[in-house]
């Protein structure tokens, strides 16, 4: 431990287990990370499979542990790491990334794998009473009411990576930054949204869109999953469940609204009608810097907001008609039971084959509505078994309908 070189007496050295190494959020994490090395170490890392990008945070990080779910990548990552004389342990498949999830050696954990694939890793790390970064919304989307149990039977602290949910987490008096209890004096939390590459397009022209404009988000430079539902709205959808179940409020309590500068990264407005709000350079650093330091604040490289050279923000209502994703997110939310589960498997069915140009942009939206309507409703799953039944059910009803939309388009 260095701790006797801190400048903050109570600041405690974190030991860091970041999961989806290789992706967007990764990069960020350990750009933040690597400024400060008196205060974090690289534990471990994690990812899918791409044994390249590992071997090389390996080789910059030199970690204690790395993981891959892929066996034969993890193998090449091995045999890699060898050559490079690195000392880094390699573990491999589901139970390797949860192994680290859940290192007695790491206290903090940076869940950040992309989609329904994180709920396992992720709930390891609250089991294990970890501090949990959350960017990974779908899992807690996915798991709702059993995640949020677990972080609090396994005494994890869960705070929030997304920058909506982080810049709300900001606005909440310092007692009430307790995930998943509603704060008394809240009226109701408004999430910003960009409004995504097709804010303006004409809605005829939407039919047509490729993978490659819907992945060209006009702001963040983010994977390709979270960059298609931002086109679609639905990464908003999934965050109003997200904030549901983070901050305790009913779907009516949470609105949305476009701005398209994402400056200002989420309101809270008080029942005394005072509006708090965080803003910022849209740059995932700064609630990445904030989760990480908590309570404390610390240099995130991010650049500094000149609010005189931006001259304007705006905001506006969502069109329902363009963003069709957006209202089946509420509906799933008051549906309530498995409906959210159902519509996350859906939508990662869905956005996956227009990714493989098997479906067009708007089916998505097309085959997350059918496979809501066409899923039984089901209680809320209490066990991880459960959910990941639903989750399995709900995708093969959604490849139906892909597999409908693609034969009707030719594709
Ligand atoms: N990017 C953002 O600005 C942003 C903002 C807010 C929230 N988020 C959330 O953060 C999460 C990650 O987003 P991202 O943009 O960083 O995604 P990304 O760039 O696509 O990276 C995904 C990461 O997850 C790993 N991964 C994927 N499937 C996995 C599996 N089954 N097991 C283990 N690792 C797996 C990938 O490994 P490989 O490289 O080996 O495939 C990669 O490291 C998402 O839930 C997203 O909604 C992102």
């Amino acid at each position: 431990m260095t701790t006797k070189h801190l400048p903050f007496e109570h600041f405690s050295f974190k030991r860091l287990v970041l999961l989806g190494a290789t992706g967007s959020i990764g990069a960020s994490t350990l750009d933040v990370v690597t400024r400060h090395p008196e205060r974090f170490e690289v534990t471990a890392l994690a990812a899918h499979k791409n044994w390249e990008a590992l071997r090389e945070l390996c080789r910059r990080h030199r970690p204690r542990y790395a993981a891959l779910l892929d066996e034969t990548a993890a193998q090449a990552l091995r045999q890699g790491l060898r050559d490079d004389s690195l000392k880094t342990e390699v573990l491999s498949g589901a139970a390797g990334v949860q192994t680290l999830a859940a290192l007695p050696e790491a206290d903090t954990v940076l869940a950040a794998i992309t989609g329904a694939a994180g709920l396992l890793p992720t709930l390891a790390a609250v089991r294990a009473g970890k501090r949990v970064l959350l960017a990974n919304k779908e899992a807690l989307v996915m798991g709702g009411a059993l995640f949020m149990e677990a972080v609090r039977s396994g005494g994890a602290t869960l705070l929030p990576v997304d920058s909506e949910h982080n810049a709300i987490f900001q606005c909440l008096p310092g007692a009430a930054q307790q995930c998943g209890i509603r704060v008394p004096g809240v009226r109701k939390i408004v999430l910003t949204a960009s409004g995504g590459p097709f804010r303006e397009t004409p809605l005829a022209a939407l039919r047509e869109v490729t993978p490659e404009q819907a992945c060209a988000h006009p702001v963040w430079k983010m994977g390709r999953k979270i960059s298609v539902d931002s086109a679609t709205m639905m990464n908003k959808g999934l965050e109003v469940i997200e904030a549901h179940w983070l901050f305790g409020m009913p779907a009516a309590a949470i609105d949305v609204v476009i701005h398209p500068q994402s400056i200002v990264h989420s309101f809270v407005e008080y029942l005394d009608g005072s509006v708090l709000a965080q803003l910022g350079s849209p740059d995932m650093r700064t609630p990445i810097a904030q989760a990480l330091a908590f309570p404390e604040r610390i240099e995130a490289g991010v650049t500094a907001l000149d609010l005189v050279a931006l001259k304007t923000l705006t905001f506006s209502a969502p069109e329902r008609g363009r963003f069709p994703c957006l209202a089946l997110a509420y509906q799933a939310l008051n549906a309530g039971g498995n409906a959210a589960l159902v519509l996350n498997a859906a939508n990662e069915v869905a956005v996956e084959a227009f990714l493989n140009r098997r479906i067009g942009f708007l089916d998505i939206a097309y085959v997350c509505d059918a496979v809501l309507s066409e899923v039984p409703m089901a209680m809320a799953p209490v066990t991880v078994e459960s959910a990941i039944d639903f989750d399995a059910a709900a995708r093969r009803v959604a490849e139906r309908h892909v597999m409908a939309c693609s034969s009707r388009k030719g594709m």
